[in-house]
């Protein structure tokens, strides 16, 4: 089933409902409620977002800086509108979570993680593709192999942005077209994401889950920029794109209220702001974390970028500097954000892939500084094993956590995506950066 939700209705629905805690209200355009509920004010963010936020946090409350302003969005009716419940006004699922504490799901402690009640050092994968998978046997596989691999968890894409409907049987999560998005809950739709978390419980696997990509690949920020309009660099702060992006982030939030299976909502897969002020970042994800935090503030939120722009322990190259519009240290002291997010390309950088353990040494370092663990979430050498086993040690020195890009299985009917970096399973490498690192850790 595919369920339309038009800018107009999902405004009024921010107006009628969602001004409540964390709520935007106010901001160049914004035509929803100004008004917070009792004990919270609206606080000024900047000249594209005013949120409500407890009075007790609020040193420079603002509650009238924006008038609301109206704007006329199409309303007319799609053959696809269906009216609902789950995804549109669903109750925020904290208030369901009864069964479990909070420190039943995996959390922090320091600079660790805490999986399943054990604090320690964690080894995962990516694998972006699982929840585009149409075969559940083939999702069954590759979690029995992660399982047996001893790996902890596994990074998924939780987005599929298309900007026209694809044929049927091609998997895709939300259509952003003539100015509306339209979530596919259907079995070509998120019931793919949920067979994957599905999966991941029987297999004791967690997993991290991704809301948007920041590259072009499976819709991205593009695809918004398509449909709202604006650029790569004022989405950030473009009130009809954040809102449909925060709608589509509690559709999919909502699904998994009690799973034990997520280890982490995560808001973007490596943000970029090219030549924009980092506060321009670094506000998008204090709003953000705050808005999933108080539709789910049981799990973990993480950002998923890079880990560009670090004073500490820099050594003047591009990845340290801030030129992408990312400051690692101001995102992770934000409250809401749970551990840091590290990504290690050297080759795409301009660096050897021996620079990458001063990369990992200087974030460890911060994230020390900071007193929140971190993650190598991504990284990949064409040498694999001779240049990613000792970022590997460097890491478990360093960090909480690592997942190398990519995981590579083969599924009978063919190998899963191939690019330079993938490890596949049973392959020497494998035994080198799997095996092995599981035996080290
Ligand atoms: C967008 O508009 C085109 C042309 O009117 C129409 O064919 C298409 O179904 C529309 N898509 C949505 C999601 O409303
Ligand atoms: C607000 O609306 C104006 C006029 O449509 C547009 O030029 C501007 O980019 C919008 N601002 C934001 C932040 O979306």
């Amino acid at each position: 089933m595919k369920i339309s939700l038009f800018i107009a209705p999902c405004l009024a629905q921010f107006a009628l409902s969602q001004t409540g805690n964390w709520g935007q209200c106010g901001g160049e355009n914004w035509s929803g409620d100004v008004n917070c509920n009792v004990g919270w004010l609206c606080q000024y963010s900047n000249p594209w977002y005013s949120q409500c936020v407890p009075e007790s946090d609020s040193s420079t409350a603002s509650g009238s800086s924006t008038s609301a302003t109206s704007t006329t969005f199409s309303t007319s009716a799609s053959t696809t509108s269906t009216s609902t419940t789950s995804t549109t006004s669903s109750a925020p699922s904290s208030t369901t979570t009864t069964s479990s504490s909070p420190s039943g799901y995996p959390h922090t402690s320091g600079t660790k993680f805490v999986i399943d009640g054990v604090e320690g050092y964690y080894a995962g994968t990516n694998a972006y593709w699982i929840s585009f998978l149409t075969n559940n046997a083939d999702v069954d596989l590759v979690m029995s192999h992660l399982q047996s691999s001893g790996m902890k968890f596994l990074r998924v894409w939780g987005f599929n942005d298309v900007n026209s409907q694809p044929n049927s049987g091609t998997v895709w999560f939300q259509l952003l077209e003539n100015g509306s998005a339209t979530i596919n809950t259907g079995s070509d739709g998120l019931e793919r994401l949920d067979y994957v978390v599905q999966s991941a419980e029987a297999h004791d696997i967690k997993l991290i889950i991704n809301f948007v990509n920041n590259w072009g690949d499976y819709g991205g920020i593009a695809a918004y920029v398509n449909n709202y309009g604006g650029s790569a660099t004022s989405w950030y702060t473009n009130s009809a794109a954040q809102s449909a992006y925060q709608n589509y982030i509690k559709a999919v939030v909502s699904r998994y209220p009690t799973s034990p299976a997520i280890f982490a909502w995560e808001l973007a897969n490596e943000p970029r702001c090219n030549g924009c002020a980092t506060s321009v970042i670094t506000n998008w994800v204090s709003a953000t974390s705050q808005y999933i935090k108080s539709i789910d503030p049981n799990r973990m939120v993480a950002i998923g970028s890079e880990g560009m722009g670090l004073a500490t322990g820099s050594d003047g190259s591009y990845p340290f500097g801030y030129s992408e519009g990312n400051d690692f240290e101001a995102t992770l002291a934000i409250s809401t954000i749970d551990f840091g997010t590290i990504h290690l390309y050297p080759s795409q950088w301009g660096e050897a892939d021996s620079w990458g353990t001063s990369w990992i040494q200087a974030h460890g370092v911060a994230c020390n500084n900071a007193g929140k663990p971190c993650l190598l979430e991504e990284y990949g050498s064409s040498s694999h094993c001779s240049s990613e086993a000792p970022w590997q040690a460097a890491a478990i020195d360093s960090l909480a956590a690592d997942s190398f890009w990519q995981w590579g299985d083969d599924l009978g009917s063919g190998d899963t995506p191939n690019d330079e970096y993938s490890i596949f399973y049973g392959s020497s490498d494998y035994t080198c950066l799997v095996t092995n690192h599981v035996a080290a850790i």
